[in-house]
């Protein structure tokens, strides 16, 4: 029986990883600080959880024994985190690392937590320039490529079987925060008009955790040493996202599509991004990694999820969403008020 442990496993990405590989016969410890993090369905198949934390190097050193097959991480997001786990991983199989799309540059040096939006020619390959390593606090918006790039290259120098995965925005069970709720929320309040910023064209490529976790288990049976983009086989706009949730929540809205003059804070869903973000999967495709199934399939894990949760608790609010960030995504009033000024009341 192959072994695996994910580090992080009992976040969004992990748990989905964890759950592929339980289903292929693997043994499959995942690491977390919180036991309640867990989610049942990996209880009770027989996933083993070590409360550790990520920065503890002991920890982490019985975590990863002398036996595994696959370690996956998903909680690197510093060098030096990646360097308390170079000395543990010589005799594993293949490594994966977790980093992400925001490591990607354009020609003017703009990442998507620039203050200004990075205009991309095309769909990104892994040949993309990325920002330069850093080591400034990594959960800001400077920091947070800089950080991953240093990490991604503290793994790949090591000349061991280290994949380093690149997703965007991931979406699936668990997620926190789960970005889909910017709809599903105006559908649950029975919204009567919907605002679309850009005309709704906005894209930024989502990558379904369970689509990621297909890829991680290729990589476990193909190691080597390489970056790969992870991502699902299509990049659907904010227009398209919300009449999916629309139809998956029985709700129906008058679409307002907003162009350039409307102000900006207005239909700034979290796709919302001209031009688009879209990553070139294909090096992924070469190696074998066949998706789950394309955005509309996959993402009803986590409506299915978000909306179970609020029929146990109608106050259920999602994990992961910033009180700034709540006020800014759901402003009713300023939504309704710009309708009343234009004429256009929610009918
Ligand atoms: N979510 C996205 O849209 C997205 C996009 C691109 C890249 N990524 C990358 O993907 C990776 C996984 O993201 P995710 O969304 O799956 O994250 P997540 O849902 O927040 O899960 C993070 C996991 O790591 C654990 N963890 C975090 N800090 C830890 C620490 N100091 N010590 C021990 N465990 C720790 C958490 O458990 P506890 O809470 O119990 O500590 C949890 O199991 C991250 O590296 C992230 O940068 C995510």
């Amino acid at each position: 029986m192959q072994s695996a442990l994910v580090v992080g496993g009992t976040g969004l990405i992990g748990r989905a990883v964890a759950r592929r590989l339980l289903s292929a016969g693997w043994r499959v410890t995942v690491t977390g600080r919180d036991p309640r993090r867990l989610p049942a369905d990996l209880a009770a198949a027989g996933v083993e959880l070590s409360l550790i934390d990520r920065d503890d190097p002991a920890g982490l050193g019985v975590a990863v024994g002398d036996g595994r097959d696959l370690v996956v991480d998903c909680a690197c997001y510093t060098a030096a985190q990646a360097r308390l786990l170079l000395p543990l991983i010589r005799n594993v199989g293949s490594t994966v690392m977790i980093s992400s799309k925001a490591v990607y540059v354009d020609a003017e040096g703009n990442h998507v937590n620039s203050p200004s939006p990075p205009r991309f020619a095309g769909a990104v390959t892994e040949r993309q320039p990325t920002m330069k390593p850093g080591d400034m606090p990594y959960d800001s918006p400077q920091g947070y490529g800089a950080n991953k790039v240093a990490a991604e290259q503290v793994l790949l120098d090591s000349g061991l079987p280290v994949t380093v995965l690149r997703p965007s925005k991931v979406h699936g069970e668990g997620a926190a925060p789960p970005r889909e709720w910017y709809f599903v929320k105006r559908a649950l309040d029975r919204r009567p008009a919907l605002l679309l910023a850009g005309h709704g064209q906005g894209t930024d490529h989502p990558s379904a955790a369970v689509n990621i976790a297909a890829l991680v288990e290729v990589v476990a049976q193909r190691p080597g040493r390489r970056i790969l983009n992870a991502a699902d086989p299509d990049a659907p706009d904010g227009l398209t996202i919300s009449r999916l949730i629309a139809a998956v929540t029985g709700h129906a809205w008058n679409e307002v599509l907003l162009d350039e003059n409307a102000p900006p804070q207005l239909g700034k869903h979290p796709w919302h991004r001209i031009p688009p973000i879209v990553l070139d999967t294909s090096a992924a495709q070469a190696l074998g990694y066949r998706p789950v199934g394309d955005y509309a399939t996959t993402v009803t894990d986590e409506i299915d999820w978000m909306i179970d949760e609020v029929a146990q608790e109608p106050t259920w609010k999602p994990p992961g969403i910033e009180p700034e960030t709540a006020t800014s995504w759901f402003d009713y009033a300023a939504e309704d008020s710009w309708l009343r000024a234009t004429e256009r009341p929610p009918t």
